[in-house]
């Protein structure tokens, strides 16, 4: 029995309990979320600087599960500017989808809840805190402000309904006002040909299940941009495909990006498509961020052990090695967060510190910030801040 208490047993009575509790904290967050006619002036606030589209500041987002509490996003802060494309890695499960839904507010409900925090949205003449507002409001949000371009085309199109009709339907809720059905129709086509999508007329009458993965991604992308949103979440949109369509997805993606000088959140696994498409680059790990700065800041000078075992494992044409470079260990258990780095671990250049508590931020250059012990010392020496 003690063993199997050490493996995370949980009895039914513990259980329960957590179960009851988890009910009471959620019960709460959601009464909140679910009022109507919330005055704006409880959500308005201000960009701490006005050329972001998109701000998360200590943003901690968990699921209540009955296993205990999964802090999937554990006080992430990073900027997204307008016009510009930040890229967002890291190993699997380690937040960068929650993140993102947690912009939408299209998380999991009721376990998954924003409980600290702001996203600050920038709407041009003004600014909202979404992880204040309730659902009511952020419903004029999604498609017209943010919107989000899934990994897999299939699940998010809907099979049975013609692509001319789920396109229209985008329009028509959030951009339908005055425009008659042959309006609507026009706007669709006009976008198909915008993806690339040749017999536009024809793709029209279409179901999901008679075009090719690669055009569905593009219908799915077409459907994002319907409403010209200011913030476009693709979130791995390149995974399903092959490198071909990969590139002429990532193409189009860019150059409809700056057509309508919006930003890109970009979440992919993938190094070498960050390399092409961002401007700026997030690495996460286990919930937090572990690194972060310009593209070439994190490809040229990779500072956090985590992003140089990571750039290790990057394939690179011409260069010849017998096995590539993995990360050993594994990601600490979400539900159960050692108090220390969660990196340290795993981490091959650990310093004597590394026991103590989680690192704070360190500024290594004013783009570049990196959450590690080493970099203390180095910045003790030069004589700098550590915070
Ligand atoms: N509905 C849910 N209920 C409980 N836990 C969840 C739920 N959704 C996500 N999680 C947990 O949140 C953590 C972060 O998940 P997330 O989907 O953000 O990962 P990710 O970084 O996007 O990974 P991937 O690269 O595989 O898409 C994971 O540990 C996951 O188990
Ligand atoms: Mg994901």
């Amino acid at each position: 029995m003690a063993k199997r208490k050490a493996e995370g047993y949980l009895s039914g009575k513990e259980a329960r309990r957590i179960s009851r509790e988890n009910r009471k904290i959620t019960n709460e967050l959601e009464k909140k979320r679910k009022r109507k006619k919330v005055p704006e002036s409880e959500y308005l606030t201000k960009m701490h600087d006005p050329n972001n589209a998109v701000e998360f500041d200590n943003l901690h987002t968990y699921f209540f599960t009955d296993a205990g509490t999964v802090k999937s996003v554990d006080g992430v802060s990073y900027e997204v500017p307008i016009g510009k494309t930040v890229g967002v890695v890291g190993e699997s499960g380690c937040g960068k989808s929650v993140t993102s839904l947690s912009l939408m507010q299209l998380l999991q409900r009721p376990q998954g809840q924003i409980v600290e925090g702001e996203i600050r949205l920038n709407l041009g003449d003004k600014a909202v805190d979404v992880a204040k507002m309730p659902y009511e409001a952020v419903q004029h949000l999604r498609g017209n402000f943010v919107s989000m371009i899934f990994q897999e085309p299939m699940t998010s199109l809907n099979p049975v309904f013609r692509i001319g009709d789920q396109i229209n339907e985008v329009i028509e809720l959030h951009d339908g006002e005055g425009k008659s059905r042959e309006d609507m129709k026009k706007r669709t086509i006009e976008l198909l040909e915008m993806v690339g999508i040749a017999n536009s007329e024809g793709v029209y009458q279409m179901f999901p299940h008679e075009l090719s993965g690669g055009m569905r991604q593009r219908v799915c992308i077409a459907m994002a941009l319907a409403c010209n949103p200011r913030v476009i979440i693709a979130d791995e949109p390149t995974t399903a495909l092959d490198v071909t369509i990969q590139a002429q997805v990532l193409d189009l993606l860019r150059s409809l990006k700056d057509k309508i000088n919006s930003s890109i959140m970009f979440i992919t696994h993938d190094l070498g498509v960050i390399a092409e498409m961002a401007d700026y680059v997030v690495v996460m790990y286990a919930g937090r961020i572990v690194e972060k700065g310009t593209a070439e800041d994190i490809f040229y000078h990779p500072a956090h052990p985590y992003t140089i075992g990571l750039m290790a494992s990057k394939p690179v044409v011409g260069r010849q090695v017998d096995k590539l470079y993995s990360i050993p260990g594994k990601v600490p258990n979400p539900v159960n967060m050692p108090d220390y780095c969660y990196f340290k671990d795993r981490c091959e250049m650990c310093v004597e510190k590394c026991g103590g508590e989680y690192p704070c931020e360190v500024s290594i250059s004013p783009t570049h910030k990196v959450s590690c012990y080493r970099y203390y010392e180095i910045k003790n020496q030069e004589g700098g801040d550590v915070s």
